[in-house]
């Protein structure tokens, strides 16, 4: 057996998995276990069997690249039918996470010991699925569907200790688990035949079940458009009222319709594209990131400041530069205001306020970066500008350190070409806020070394980000692709839909804000500057900026802000603004339905990923998707 060692401890079978990286439930390990499972029964010398792992996961469950395959036997929930029903007792002894179908493993054993650090959940519902090997039938029986139901509808694991004290767990030990496991087998074995989960009903009480359909009629009304939580709801009610096989037959039915769900296909595919950011094309491990243990930020504008905030939650000293004392001066007093209201909401504590604003000094002149391993530049987004930076940067700091351009779109080789350096700098591309969104495009032009590269990546981890490397090119990845939204959202207006009707259709797909209230936010005049810049008009959004409503800011720009209000309202004198632009340009106003807004707005967005792919400016697909989940939510 190749993922499985089986060994004897007396009358005790010990059968290890060994199936690296995460013991994943692939169809060798099934396999492997069933015949473990198998060769202890029919031992006469064998009186119990412990199930344990070795690496940093017990079982982190069912083997997601099997997903979509034709399933291959043993099955999932057949191997834990067999582990159930042996006349000799199962200990599960959990070390490490027990995820999904590995948690289910651990729920058909008789016995379960949990090693203190081990994490232990039903995490499938953060896939758009429901546990499909007996998890929402067995976890109902061990515990009461009370408890069994909001652990499998959040998908958080739970600590070793919180285990013990739902009874999802026999005993934890800071000791050697394999040891306990092997004690509480013993124990089993004195008592006889080994109670399972498929017989137990002493939880499912009446009270039980009532409190389980007040917590379902309360999911219902959150979650009532989630196909999962629906799901869930239905498998575990069939586990409080129909007997273990039906109920199980039940699961096995709405799993099965899930995992072709592409709400759940999407899921998985965002799993592996998060992890697979991390390989960079071209960089293997050989190449070692430099030492960061200082850096510097030039320009205290939002970006700046939320910039040089990253580090300090990082706890890594950094210098933030402008030209002019009051500059510096209020730079530091918005990072200051917003540390208050995290202090003000109960999440920063004063003392990490004022460690975390120890860690960043102010400086006029950029002078200031010398000591720097790292400088990014956050300044006014104008070549001139940031060549007169790159250049002076070339005289100040030391050899080997990075420079870093935050420019949201700007070529990065003609900021560099201001530089004798040009392997040392690259495109740092945070996004607003930059405290808060985890995004942060890594823009590697052609000539960077690897080693800037890497260090790159490795920082964005540091500071907390979903660091994505990109090639260069005008927007790179996310604006390029947001910039075909924003025209065709202005083609809309043009064309008969409003504001709200184009905001309300992106937002009912999902997205947390439409274009225009997103332009109110972050303030219309950047885009009308950006155009300007490029000789480029958008007939209504320059109306808009013409009249001096740029956005929340103003108190007004597509929509009204009343008193500072957070939330938009309908503008009339926006819409006959647009109104009249349509007329001017000899248009008939049209409805449009939401339908129709989406292909308008989304289509574009496609095919422009499409041409970044086919450039090379995202080494794959996945990394176009983690760059709109994490920056642009
Ligand atoms: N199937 C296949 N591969 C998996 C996997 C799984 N269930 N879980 C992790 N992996 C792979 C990852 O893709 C990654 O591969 P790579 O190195 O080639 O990129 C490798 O294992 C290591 O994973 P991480 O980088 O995530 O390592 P961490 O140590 O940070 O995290 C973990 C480990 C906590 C186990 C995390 O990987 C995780 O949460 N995995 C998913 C757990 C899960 O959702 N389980 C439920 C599965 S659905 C199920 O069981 C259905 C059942 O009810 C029938």
């Amino acid at each position: 057996m190749e993922t499985v060692r089986l060994a004897r401890h007396g009358e005790i079978a010990i059968a290890t998995i060994d199936n690296p990286p995460v013991n994943a439930l692939g169809q060798a390990l099934r396999s492997d276990l069933a015949r473990a499972v198998a060769d202890a029964g029919s031992d006469p010398g064998i009186a119990a069997i412990v199930i344990a792992a070795a690496g940093r996961a017990f079982i982190a469950g069912a083997d997601f690249s099997e997903f979509g395959k034709p399933p291959v036997a043993p099955f999932l929930p057949d191997l834990l039918d067999a582990i159930e029903a042996s006349p000799k007792p199962g200990v599960a002894a959990i070390q490490g996470v027990a995820l999904g179908g590995g948690l289910e493993v651990a729920l058909s054993c008789h016995g379960r010991v949990a090693s203190s650090a081990a994490m232990l959940g039903l995490p499938e519902v953060k896939l758009g699925l429901i546990p499909g090997a007996g998890g929402t039938q067995r976890l109902p029986r061990l515990i009461g569907a009370a408890k069994a139901f909001p652990m499998m509808l959040s998908g958080e694991p739970v600590t070793a200790g919180r285990a013990l004290e739902l009874g999802l767990v026999d005993e934890v030990t800071g000791g050697d688990v394999v040891a306990a496991a092997v004690a509480l087998a013993r124990t089993l074995v004195t008592r006889g035949a080994p109670v399972r989960q498929r017989d137990a009903t002493v939880r499912l009480t009446s009270a039980d079940r009532e409190t389980f359909e007040a917590l379902a009629a309360d999911a219902t009304k959150k979650s009532g458009d989630m196909p999962n939580a629906m799901a869930l709801i239905e498998a575990v009610r069939a586990a409080v009222t129909l007997p273990f096989a039906e109920g199980l037959a039940v699961e096995r039915a709405l799993f099965t319709k899930l995992l072709a769900d592409p709400r759940s296909k999407a899921l998985r595919h965002v799993f592996f594209a998060e992890r697979e950011i991390a390989r960079v094309p071209g960089i293997g491990s050989e190449v070692k990131p430099r030492p960061i243990a200082k850096a510097a930020v030039i320009g205290a504008g939002t970006m700046g400041g939320g910039i040089a905030m990253c580090f300090a939650n990082a706890g890594i000293p950094v210098t933030l530069i402008e030209t002019q004392k009051a500059q510096i001066d209020n730079g530091m007093n918005r990072i200051a205001a917003i540390y208050e209201m995290s202090v003000a909401r109960g999440s920063l504590t004063p003392a990490l306020r004022d460690q975390r604003l120890a860690l960043i000094t102010p400086a006029v002149g950029i002078a200031a970066a010398a000591k720097a391993d790292i400088v990014i530049e956050a300044a006014f987004e104008e070549m001139g500008v940031k060549q007169q930076i790159f250049s002076a940067l070339d005289a100040i700091v030391k050899p080997g350190a990075i420079l870093a351009s935050n420019t949201s779109y700007l070529d990065i080789p003609t900021i560099a070409a201001a530089n004798t350096r040009p392997a040392d700098v690259l495109g740092m591309h945070f996004f607003s806020p930059a405290n808060v969104m985890k995004l942060l495009e890594i823009v590697r032009p052609a000539g960077v070394a690897d080693d800037v590269v890497a260090t790159a990546v490795a920082l964005g981890r540091r500071l907390g980000k979903v660091p994505v490397v990109v090639g260069n090119g005008f927007g790179f990845v996310g604006n390029r692709m947001l910039e075909q939204r924003t025209r065709a959202a202005e083609r809309l207006l043009i064309a008969g839909a409003l504001p709200h009707e184009v905001d309300g259709a992106l937002t009912g797909f999902g997205f947390k804000m439409g274009p225009f209230a997103m332009s109110d936010l972050a303030g219309n005049d950047i885009g009308w500057r950006t155009r300007k810049s490029r000789g480029k008009t958008a007939a209504v959004a320059d109306a808009i900026c013409e009249c001096g409503w740029f956005g929340q800011k103003t108190g007004r720009g597509y929509y009204l802000y009343p008193d500072g209000a957070r939330s938009g309202e309908r503008d009339p004198e926006v819409e006959a603004l647009i109104a009249r632009i349509s007329a001017e340009q000899g248009v008939t106003r049209r409805n449009f339905t939401a339908e129709d807004i989406l292909a308008r707005l989304l289509d574009p967005m496609v095919n422009e990923g499409a041409r970044i792919l086919e450039e090379g400016i995202a080494a794959r697909p996945g990394d176009i998707d983690i760059i709109w989940l994490n920056g642009y939510n």
